[in-house]
């Protein structure tokens, strides 16, 4: 059964042909025909791009896509195995996966980082039962480790402003915030960078390095792909000739479960704010958004010409569309 659930497990031919699927799709205007399928969505944080995007997308495919928030329109699920249920989550999440794949055609779930422990959110455990227990596809709008639709969007933006991205420069950019923030969005960000093949700096102050896992792999399909893929320290300054600047804030990953120290943590680089003053002659700067203004980044970058956070938004539905038809067309193409 097809899930689009890691970018880990997807092949840069796969993600890169999505990409082209979705190109299209915008460029005709053209939506592909999902009339009668249901898609069901799990939110355990909220949303506005991932559910209006899929909900609109459904709609206007001629399928229907429905939610639930597992504690508020639905029972709060029990995810560990063995424990005797005397706590407020009422369904386990063994019964909630399997009843929901008995009324849709296939299941999506923002499962989020908890943001406790880093071994835990990194493992995804959340993900893996919808995919264990799950008998129609699963999608994922955002787990701790990676947000594969956001990711796929993302390699539709880059590709519609650089005409072949390979082998040039983008920077992901930390920012400073009011909390700590998932490793998600960075992670899906260097991984669509790294599928169009581009020279990839992560620059974040030292203590935000991303999960070495996702660099390692970030790396290595970078290079297969003819990028590069480095670090670096500086806020004052991109890498020469840098075409993206991907501006986003996330938690230490030291300081993970540690709210208090991490909020103190982020008064030191308040001068890690994105400016326009960054932005060179090409530069074009993104953010997944919500972006929070004058914090992440200031009005000028954010309202820069070569901003681009509302095409990215807008090209949420496009991707998610070609996903969509891939997950539903016969399964002949792809494994
Ligand atoms: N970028 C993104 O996933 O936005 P939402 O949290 O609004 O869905």
């Amino acid at each position: 059964m097809k899930h689009y659930t890691k970018a880990r497990n997807c092949s840069s031919d796969l993600l890169l042909s999505l990409m082209h699927s979705a190109l299209s799709m915008k460029r005709e205007r053209r939506y592909p025909d999902l009339s009668g399928k249901l898609l069901g969505m799990v939110f355990m944080n909220p949303s506005l791009r991932t559910k209006l995007s899929f909900e609109a997308a459904l709609a206007r495919c001629g399928g229907q896509a429905l939610s639930i928030t597992p504690g508020g329109s639905s029972w709060a699920f029990e995810e560990h195995d063995g424990v005797r249920m005397d706590s407020d989550k009422p369904e386990h999440l063994k019964e909630a996966v399997r009843v929901m794949s008995r009324y849709v055609d296939a299941l999506a779930i923002r499962s989020f980082a908890k943001l406790r422990s880093l071994n835990e959110d990194m493992a995804d455990s959340t993900l893996s039962k919808f995919e264990e227990w799950s008998t129609v596809p699963v999608i994922n709008l955002e787990s701790a480790g990676e947000h594969p639709c956001q990711m796929l969007a993302d390699m539709l933006t880059v590709s519609e402003i650089l005409t072949e991205p390979r082998g040039k420069n983008f920077c992901l950019r930390w920012a400073p915030h009011i909390k700590p923030l998932p490793l998600a969005v960075p992670h899906s960000a260097v991984l669509a960078a790294a599928h169009l093949g581009m020279n990839i700096t992560v620059c974040a102050p030292e203590g935000y390095e991303l999960d070495p896992q996702y660099t390692e792999y970030a790396k290595t399909t970078a290079q297969a792909s003819g990028g590069t893929f480095s670090q670096s320290r500086d806020p004052e300054e991109l890498p020469e000739d840098t075409r993206i600047l991907y501006v986003k804030s996330w938690g230490a990953p030291a300081l993970y479960g540690q709210l208090e120290t991490q909020q103190h943590d982020f008064e030191r680089y308040s001068n890690w704010t994105v400016d326009d003053a960054l932005l060179q002659e090409e530069t074009h700067l993104m953010h997944c958004l919500p972006v929070r203004r004058n914090l992440v980044a200031t009005d000028a970058a954010l309202d820069h010409k070569h901003s681009v956070i509302i095409e990215q938004a807008e090209n949420r539905l496009w991707a998610q569309l070609s996903v969509l038809e891939w997950i539903f067309e016969s399964e002949t193409h792809f494994s």
